[in-house]
């Protein structure tokens, strides 16, 4: 695991969207893992820049969401398809077609489920992951107690993160979905890459348990100790604890 620590977000964002411009310069054709969140948008923004000015595309690239909440109408502005829409696919110049999710308004969400997990292998497996995490760890929507070897299932979300992302809903944590569909843990470690940023002393425990606390399913993110290419892009608050 390599840890960088930056002064702002904005540099973590910068650095992200580096390890990006160089896989695709390789591969144009790679497969990212899309987050949604506040903290990969530093990386978004930067990637908007870099293809506006002409030095960057992701046309070739496809693109696969972590996670989406079970039930919001298909117009809602925070069901994380349209979230995603709004922040990463309006920046750069991939076609929406190429960005694929999770269908958490499925009638049958263990069908999607495992559709998503046939989707995601049949584009040939994530190449680089960027992820953020919560403040009790959770990565994607794996909350605290998930299996560390689980696949895209449907997850409860856990009252902190109901409360963590209320900011989302007009405050009200009685309008944020208790249930969505999430890429498993063991989904996200197929990544052949993955890239977590955090920024923010409300990380910094959450930043602490990632990387020096034991491997457990009650910080989830602690399993990626186990992955073979993990890198870390933090501010100096999020990197308090370290
Ligand atoms: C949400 C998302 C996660 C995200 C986390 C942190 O619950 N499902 O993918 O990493 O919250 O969000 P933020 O980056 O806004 O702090």
């Amino acid at each position: 695991m390599e840890v960088v620590i930056t002064e702002t977000a904005a540099k973590a964002g910068a650095l992200g969207a580096d390890a990006i411009t160089e896989l695709v310069a390789r591969q144009p054709n790679a497969v990212l893992g899309l987050a949604t969140g506040s903290s990969p948008l530093a990386v978004y923004d930067e990637l908007g820049q870099r293809v506006r000015a002409g030095t960057l595309s992701l046309a070739a690239t496809q693109a696969f969401m972590l996670d989406e909440y079970v039930g919001l109408p298909a117009d809602h502005p925070e069901r994380y398809r349209n979230v995603i829409e709004r922040e990463f696919v309006g920046r750069v110049d991939i076609d929406s077609a190429r960005v694929h999710g999770p269908d958490g308004r499925a009638a049958d969400l263990a069908a999607a489920a495992a559709d998503y997990e046939d989707q995601i292998a049949a584009a040939g497996g994530v190449d680089l992951q960027i992820l953020g995490i919560g403040t009790d760890g959770h990565i994607a929507f794996n909350e605290p107690g998930s299996s560390l070897a689980s696949r895209t299932r449907v997850k409860t979300l856990t009252h902190q993160t109901r409360a963590d992302n209320a900011r989302f809903f007009g405050g009200d944590i009685e309008a944020v979905p208790q249930h969505c569909l999430t890429q498993g843990i063991g989904t996200i470690m197929n990544a052949r890459h993955i890239m977590l940023l955090a920024s923010g002393r409300g990380k910094a425990e959450a930043v602490h348990q990632l990387v020096e606390g034991p491997i457990s399913a009650m910080w989830p993110g602690t399993i990626l100790q186990m992955h073979q290419h993990v890198t870390v892009l933090i501010d100096t608050a999020a990197a308090s604890r370290l």
